[in-house]
């Protein structure tokens, strides 16, 4: 069961409001995807009116879904294309140099796909030094991709890394201004993206400003294919891309809104057996995403090691291992997993045996407490949305009690189309957790903004961000109202997310400022306000050449 918004604005003790907003009966079929999907679709429509804009003419050319590169090693990098051809199978060639202009050649080859991948082609490039930019291109049926940049992970001692973490891009909400400034910037190390890439509904059905295709949800293999490929023809998707590596884990909307193992909210019997649904998402994700393919059908969990600072463990909380949502009586019961008793074995070996620094969970759900006092009952708090990892209560403690016994683990969240920075203590809203020094805390959460998918604009959301705040003194900073993205920086000393928002996902908006940046000190849990952005190094790699045009 998805949270409806009227739902979420009485629990948040907004009855009122609900009212004033015109929160009606009709919004019954708006789902809260993970909390902020579907949220307020009076103020999303005042967003998306006004006819659909089906801008400048797409790309052209075998190579027009673009490039991309992925799951960084010391030693090699995945590199992807797609080629357009009407011939049963194509040679498609790749070389990887070190300079832009592609003249100190380090590797080469050649590889053959059809239509059995959907023309995708996929090269793990092996043999490379790590901590180094790389710049790649394909040619094939005549002609040459753009060139496209990429870098490997270090090993040994690593001074500094930075990472962008985005989520949500919704095509149909706006353009995506966020990828376009994550292109532009040259010092980022890889792109985490948690999830929410694609959106599976039709036209008209989730935002109004573009028009998705197919034009209806998908649901087979092809449909998902074809959702993919118009995506991959967005010129600001493709920008970032053509310079960074990507570390992708999928959320709901890659299969269908609210999934689970066994099902989706959006998943009806009309539309076929839920396990056929789940195998076309997953082979298109494979096919279309820089993702290493595995042994193991579904499975996306996985580890990337960054030298001695950092390891990713990038974890799936929906599809793997994920029981149904709970409800206010069940969300306690200790049977209940959220990424399946396999992934949870694994990622609590990670945490204690892992010999990097920081330990960075990459995954989708909110992670810390997110609570109400209940009426008329102080001091017992109930939780709002049982999608998020509130709804896995007994999971949840099993995961903390391993965060007190490691040091430096961050957990980085998507999903919910908004910026949140909170510490994560087991007993929030007692004396055994200080929200001044953080005593009490065992790890720390940031949770990155939509690339372009709606959350809570206006006073409504900064209501709702300043109760949230009061309610939760773990909580340090909410903004539901802002699209965007965090640059998270990590040295041997501390971790920085420095959160960029922009002023609106429309054709003539896309101006992002720095909001906040928020410290994590090495050894102590705790998040607190610090001064930023951070400068960009003048040593960065320089960026590829001819970035694609904007869409606009
Ligand atoms: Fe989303």
């Amino acid at each position: 069961m998805a949270m409806k918004r009227r739902d979420l604005l009485k629990k948040m003790g907004l009855a009122g409001v609900a009212v004033a907003a015109g929160c009606g009966d009709d919004d019954d079929t708006m789902a809260l995807d993970a909390g902020m999907d579907g949220a307020m679709p009076e103020l999303d429509a005042a967003t998306d009116m006004g006819p659909i804009d089906m801008g400048p003419p797409e790309p052209t050319g075998p190579f027009r879904h673009g490039i991309a590169s992925g799951d960084p090693l010391s030693d090699s990098v995945l590199l992807w294309t797609h080629i357009t051809t009407d011939a049963a199978s194509a040679d498609v060639d790749w070389v990887v140099a070190t300079d832009p202009a592609m003249s100190d050649v380090v590797a080469m080859g050649s590889t053959t796909t059809d239509a059995n991948r959907d023309f995708t082609v996929k090269v793990d490039v092996t043999g490379l030094d790590p901590a180094t930019t790389y710049y790649y291109r394909f040619s094939g049926e005549g002609t040459m991709s753009r060139v496209g940049r990429t870098r490997t992970a270090p090993t040994g001692g690593v001074d500094r890394l930075r990472f962008a973490v985005m989520s949500c891009s919704s095509f149909d909400h706006g353009y995506f201004h966020a990828y376009r400034h994550v292109s532009e910037r040259a010092d980022i190390d890889a792109v985490l993206h948690l999830g929410d890439y694609i959106y599976e509904y039709g036209p008209g059905e989730y935002g109004g400003v573009r028009e998705a295709d197919p034009p209806g949800e998908i649901v087979t293999l092809e449909d998902y294919r074809r959702r993919y490929a118009q995506y991959r023809r967005d010129g600001d998707l493709q920008a970032a891309h053509q310079q960074h590596p990507f570390i992708v884990v999928w959320d709901d909307h890659e299969t269908a809104n609210n999934s689970y193992r066994d099902g989706a909210e959006n998943h009806d019997a009309d539309e076929g057996s839920w396990e056929e649904r789940k195998a076309a998402a997953f082979q298109a994700y494979i096919e279309w995403m820089p993702i290493r393919e595995t042994e193991t059908p579904l499975q996306i969990w996985r580890s990337l090691q960054y030298g001695d600072l950092v390891e990713l463990l990038m974890l799936d909380t929906r599809i793997w291992g994920r029981d149904e949502e709970a409800t206010q009586e069940t969300r306690t019961d200790p049977e209940r997993e959220l990424l399946g008793a396999d992934q949870e074995a694994w990622l609590v070996d990670r945490l204690e045996n892992g010999t990097a620094q920081w330990k960075i969970l990459g995954q989708q759900v909110m992670f810390g407490h997110f609570e109400n006092e209940a009426d008329g009952m102080p001091g017992v708090y109930r939780p709002i949305n049982l999608d998020q990892w509130d709804g896995y209560a007994a999971a949840r403690s099993r995961m903390l009690d391993v965060f007190e016994t490691v040091d430096d683990v961050i957990v980085l969240t998507g999903d919910i189309h908004s910026s949140w920075v909170m510490d994560l203590t087991p007993v929030p809203h007692t004396d055994g957790y200080d929200p001044a020094t953080g005593d009490g805390s065992v790890a720390v959460e940031f949770v990155t903004s939509a690339v372009t998918s709606p959350g809570i604009v206006g006073p409504i959301g900064d209501t709702l961000a300043t109760i949230a705040m009061e309610q939760n003194s773990h909580i340090h900073y909410v903004n539901l109202g802002q699209r965007g993205y965090f640059i998270l920086d990590l040295t041997a000393d501390r971790a920085q997310a420095d959160y960029f928002l922009l002023d609106g996902v429309q054709v003539d908006e896309g101006a992002q400022e720095w909001a906040v940046s928020y410290e994590v000190p090495t050894g102590v849990p705790h998040a607190s306000a610090t001064s930023g952005p951070l400068p960009m190094p003048g040593d960065a790699p320089e960026l590829a050449p001819d970035p694609p045009p904007r869409p606009l």
